[in-house]
C-alpha cells in the first residue's frame, strides 16, 4: 500500500510518500514503513523576525507552497501523476493531519487533501498530529541495530514538541492512551520562550542547545540553579511555566547575565531534560513496558537523546529504546503517512465529505 502524507499544522508545508514493508507476527510490530520521498518547506526564516509563528503569514505561505511540495514528493517517489479526474495515480490513500494545530494552517492541508481525494477517487485518512509524531518511530531506519526495527508493545511514548508535552501508553496500533501531559507550556515552547529571554531567537531549541554545548565543553562545576518543576509529583503531568518564570527572575537579579548566557542555557536545558527523563522512566516502570519511544521536535536535541539512552541502558537494560531519525523529529509528512499506513490496514478511512479540521483534537 502506498500512502501520500500531507502536513500543514503549523509552519511547515510538507508532503511525503511511503509504503509498508516487513511482516507482522503475533504480539509485536515488525511491519514498518519505507519513505519514498519526504519534502518539507520550512517557514522558519519568515517567522524568525517576529520571534515566533504568525498564523496569518503561515497560512498564506502554505497556500503558495502546498501544490509544489506535493508535486515534488510525487515526482521524487517516482509516482506517475496523470492528473485526470477519476484516474488515480499509484497512490492508494491520502493521510492528512487534521488537528491539533493552527486552524488557518490546518485548513490549507485539509482542503487540498479533500480535493485530491475527490479528483483521484481515493480514500482519505485523518491523522491526529501527535499520533503522527509517534509514528515517526515506525519509519524504517538506516541502522544495523535490529532491536530498533522491531517495536514490542506495551510501550511508553514521550511526545515533546512546540505545542505538546505528553506521555502515552501504547498497547498496540490504534490503542494509545494519554497518561500525562503538560498543565501549561509545552517543552518546546519552554525552549522557545527561554531562548527569547536569553536573546537567542527562534526557534529556541537549537539555539539553546548550541549555547549549552559551548559551555559544557569548558566547565565542570555549574553555579546557576533552576527548578525541576513537578519532578517528584505523584503523576505523569508536567509544568514548564514555573521554570520560565524562574529564569526570568534569575536574569532580572543578575546584572551580569549577558556574560553568562551559555551557563544559563545549559542549566535551563538540563532542567527540562531532567523532568522529561524522570517522568518517562517512572511511567515505564509503573506500566512494565517493553519499549520506550520518543517523538516530536524537542527529540532533535542531542543531549536529550544521549542522556535518555544512557539512563535506560543503566536502569532499565531490558527495555528497548526507540527514537526517530533526526529528520523525522520536527514536523514532516512522512510520519503522517506512516500513521496513515497503519490506519489503512485497519480500514480507518473517512469520506472526504466528512473530513473536518479540529484545532483542539485530542489523542
Ligand atoms: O514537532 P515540532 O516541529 O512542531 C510542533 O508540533 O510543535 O517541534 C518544534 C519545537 C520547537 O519548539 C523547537 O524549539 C523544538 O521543537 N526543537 C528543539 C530542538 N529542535 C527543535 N528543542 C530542543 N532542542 C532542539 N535541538
Ligand atoms: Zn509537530
Amino acid at each position: 500500500m502506498t500512502i501520500l502524507g500531507i502536513e500543514t499544522s503549523c509552519d511547515e508545508t510538507a508532503a511525503a510518500v511511503v509504503r509498508g514493508v516487513g511482516s507482522e507476527t503475533h504480539g509485536n510490530a515488525s511491519v514498518q514503513v519505507q519513505v519514498l520521498s519526504n519534502i518539507v518547506s520550512s517557514q522558519i526564516d519568515i517567522h524568525k523576525k517576529y520571534g515566533g509563528v504568525v498564523p496569518e503569514v503561515a497560512a498564506r505561505e502554505h497556500v503558495l507552497k502546498i501544490l509544489p511540495v506535493i508535486n515534488e514528493a510525487l515526482k521524487k517517489a517516482g509516482i506517475n501523476r496523470r492528473g485526470t479526474i477519476n484516474r488515480a495515480p499509484t497512490i492508494d490513500a491520502i493521510a492528512i493531519a487534521n488537528g491539533p494545530g493552527l486552524i488557518t494552517s490546518l485548513m490549507v492541508g485539509v482542503e487540498t487533501a479533500k480535493t485530491l481525494a475527490y479528483a483521484w477517487n481515493i480514500p482519505i485518512i485523518p491523522i491526529n498530529h501527535i499520533e503522527g509524531h509517534i509514528y515517526a518511530n515506525f519509519i524504517r531506519q538506516q541502522t544495523t541495530d535490529d532491536r530498533r526495527q522491531e517495536i514490542k508493545f506495551p510501550a511508553v511514548v514521550l511526545t515533546v514538541s512546540g505545542g505538546h508535552t505528553l506521555l502515552a501508553l501504547m498497547k498496540g496500533h490504534g490503542d494509545i492512551k494519554t497518561i500525562g501531559q503538560t498543565r501549561d507550556d509545552a517543552a518546546g515552547e519552554a525552549f522557545d520562550k527561554g531562548s527569547k529571554m536569553l536573546g537567542l531567537g527562534y526557534p529556541g531549541g537549537p539555539a539553546i542547545s548550541k549555547q549549552a554545548e559551548s559551555y559544557e565543553l569548558q566547565v565542570m562545576n555549574y553555579e546557576i540553579k533552576l527548578p525541576r518543576p513537578m519532578i517528584n509529583s505523584a503523576n505523569f503531568d508536567f509544568s514548564f511555566s514555573g521554570l520560565k518564570t524562574a529564569l526570568l527572575y534569575s536574569l532580572k537579579k543578575d546584572k551580569n547575565w549577558k556574560k553568562k548566557i551559555p551557563e544559563y542555557a545549559r542549566e535551563y536545558q538540563q532542567a527540562i531534560i531532567d523532568v522529561l527523563i524522570s517522568k518517562t522512566i517512572k511511567a515505564a516502570k509503573k506500566y512494565n513496558v517493553s519499549t520506550i519511544m520518543l517523538a516530536g521536535g524537542v527529540v532533535a536535541n542531542l543531549k536529550l537523546r544521549c542522556q535518555f539512552e544512557k539512563i535506560i541502558k543503566n536502569k532499565l537494560p531490558n527495555i528497548n529504546f526507540v527514537l526517530p531519525d533526526l529528520q523525522y523529529t520536527t514536523d514532516n509528512a512522512a510520519m503522517m503517512a506512516a500513521a496513515g499506513f497503519f490506519k489503512a490496514k485497519r480500514d480507518e478511512f473517512t469520506p472526504w465529505q466528512d473530513l473536518r479540521v479540529d484545532c483542539n483534537l485530542e489523542l
